[in-house]
């Protein structure tokens, strides 16, 4: 059976997070403190998102919210950041210079599955405020630049369902907020869901494993031929450089021990296949990226978790964009943000919805929307 599943719109995204985007000065203590505690809540507790919490930033982001001088730092967050995110990745790039710490030793231990020890707070108050001028640095010039493999466990679904109606054809991909490029190179990995299917290469290096938990849709077992591959990227991270990959392994919380190790895993393949990854901004960039993909080859346009750094108006514009490509070709289109992926065709000017799944952040866990319409926007 194939699913043609009915749901999801494109510009499904988290309204960006008023605080983030008003200059330093002008954060004030209590709206840092609530965007903690709401960070703390949404995205750390593990009821939030089975898999994908933290019980160590869970317990430190009422630790920041508590303690003003630490609040005067996160305060100094590039624009446009996350802040509790950022705030904790620059606190961990620092402490990977100090193991001997006694904050390294809780960390070490939450990434063990140890439980937290009440002393946690007090340790990392003080390794923070001990390291400030450091950490402040990571603060103004670093970004959130995740790159997660394991959310090729849920993209895969869709670039071979677009295979399934392109036989023969091959596929031209074009990753929107690419980061390092690592979702470029998915059909390089090896993928294992709970229902028994398994896809790719089986000497790859990378394996994800994902819970798929109604099922997948019927999908074809070999992997197409994949003959353009360009990301986009405002600050595209070359994982040749050591102190980029130092930066990114920073980035991963400290009990995700397996998406630590998928990083290190499809960096490797990485070194080996670097995808082109454009430096600017998506708006700037696309349509003449557009005119570059072989006219012979389903173009595939893909994102995840990027459009909530764009405007609302950016968002549209992007929307303009695809639909004004639609115009010469077929475009798909899979958009990962906010709670949902889905696959969109759009012909004409017309889109229309595929697929489209819940799935955990870093896909963990997928399930699919099981209603079999297809669902013009
Ligand atoms: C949270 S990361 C996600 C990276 C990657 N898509 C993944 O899922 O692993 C968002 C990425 O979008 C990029 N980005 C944000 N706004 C952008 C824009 N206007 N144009 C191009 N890239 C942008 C950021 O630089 C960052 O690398």
């Amino acid at each position: 059976m194939r699913w043609r599943l009915a749901g999801d719109s494109a510009a499904t995204v988290d309204p960006a997070e008023e605080i983030e985007h008003l200059a330093p000065a002008v954060r004030s203590d209590r709206a840092l403190a609530q965007r903690f505690r709401r960070f703390a809540a949404e995205e750390c507790s593990e009821a939030s998102d089975e898999g994908a919490g933290s019980r160590t930033y869970e317990i430190l982001s009422e630790t920041m919210a508590n303690d003003p001088a630490l609040l005067g730092m996160a305060r100094r967050c590039r624009v446009g950041q996350p802040i509790p995110n950022l705030l904790f990745a620059a606190v961990k790039r620092t402490l990977a210079c100090f193991p001997a710490s006694e904050l390294a030793r809780h960390y070490r231990s939450a990434e063990a599955g140890g439980r937290q020890a009440p002393k946690l707070g007090r340790a990392f108050t003080e390794f923070a405020l001990a390291h400030r001028d450091r950490i402040i640095q990571y603060l103004e010039s670093r970004m959130v630049q995740t790159n997660e493999v394991g959310r090729c466990a849920y993209l895969l679904p869709g670039f071979l369902t677009i295979a399934a109606e392109n036989p023969g054809s091959a596929l031209a991909l074009l990753d929107v907020g690419a980061s390092a490029g690592l979702n470029l190179n998915w059909d390089e990995y090896r993928y294992r869901y709970s229902s028994g299917d398994e896809f790719g290469p089986t000497d790859s290096p990378v394996v994800i494993e994902c819970d798929a938990r109604n099922g997948l849709p019927e999908l074809p077992t070999a992997f197409p031929q994949v003959s353009f591959r360009l990301g986009i990227d405002l600050a595209p991270v070359n994982l040749g450089d050591d102190e980029e990959h130092r930066w990114m392994q920073a980035l991963v919380w400290p009990e995700h021990r397996g998406r630590a190790a998928l990083l290190s895993a499809a960096r490797d393949v990485w070194l080996r296949s670097q995808p082109t990854i454009l430096q600017g901004d998506t708006l700037e960039l696309l349509p003449d990226a557009l005119r570059d993909v072989p006219k012979d080859a389903a173009l595939c346009v893909f994102h995840c978790h990027t459009l909530n750094q764009f405007t609302p108006e950016a968002r549209e514009r992007f929307e303009s964009i695809l639909r004004a490509e639609s115009m010469e070709r077929v475009v798909y289109h899979i958009p990962s943000e906010g709670e949902r992926v889905s696959l969109r065709k759009i012909v004409g000017g017309t889109a229309e919805t595929l697929l489209t799944a819940r799935r955990q952040v870093h896909g963990k866990w997928i399930a699919w929307d099981t209603d079999i319409r297809v669902s013009p926007e």
